[in-house]
């Protein structure tokens, strides 16, 4: 449409004026070419918005237990070192990497509409995750803030930072737990 419009701008220029103002036009054709490349940036970014990893909600539900599970062992692992329970740093450092590279795939793959309790079967996802979107999105962004603090306090050998910060990464899962997971007794 932009594009058009410079057309019908540049003949107008022609025949009113002559060849008088080129400068004009090529003004023009430059302001057209950075619209364009305005619209290639969004256009690309349209193309990076959420997508959930399958469009079978099955699929969908056991890749994100999957990753939920990846997590959960992540947690064993720090909290071996933070207990001296046998853990090492390397684990720290492991487990915390694997939690903030899956907090940030909660949101946008995961959890795409229709795949919840009732749904699909033994999902524990509550519907509330989405009639409450916002929160649970609010839920998501906890973890990966505390999940990619972790990382930076589990860079030390400091195992009482590292204590600390695995104590708020614990809370930003149950965070999310308490309010949108209905375990299966
Ligand atoms: C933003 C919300 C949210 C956050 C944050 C979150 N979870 Fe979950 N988690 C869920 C939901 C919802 C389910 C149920 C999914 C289902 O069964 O469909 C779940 C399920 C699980 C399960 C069970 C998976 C299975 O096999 O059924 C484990 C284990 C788990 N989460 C661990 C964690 C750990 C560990 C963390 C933090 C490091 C965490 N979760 C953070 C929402 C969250």
């Amino acid at each position: 449409m932009s594009i058009r419009e410079g057309e019908i701008c540049v003949s107008n220029f022609k025949t009113s004026k002559g060849h008088e103002p080129l400068d004009t036009i090529r003004r023009t054709v430059i302001a057209l070419t950075a619209a364009g490349a305005l619209l290639a940036v969004a256009g690309q970014a349209g193309a990076q918005s959420p997508q959930p990893v399958s469009s079978d909600p099955a699929v969908v539900t056991q890749e994100r237990e999957k990753t939920m599970k990846s997590m959960g062992d992540a947690m064993k692992k720090i909290s071996a070192y933070v207990k001296n329970e046998g853990g090492t740093i390397d684990g720290v450092r492991e487990g915390a990497a694997t939690i903030q590279q899956a907090s940030h795939k909660i949101v946008p793959s995961l959890f795409p509409a229709d795949t919840g309790i009732g749904k699909v079967k033994d999902s524990e996802a509550k519907p509330e995750i989405w009639k409450q979107w916002p929160q649970f999105q609010q839920a998501a962004q906890k973890l990966e803030s505390t999940s990619a603090e972790l990382v930076t306090v589990a860079a030390t050998d400091d195992r009482a930072a590292i204590a600390k910060q695995f104590g708020q990464v614990g809370q930003s899962c149950g965070g999310c737990h308490d309010n949108f997971r209905q375990k299966k007794e």
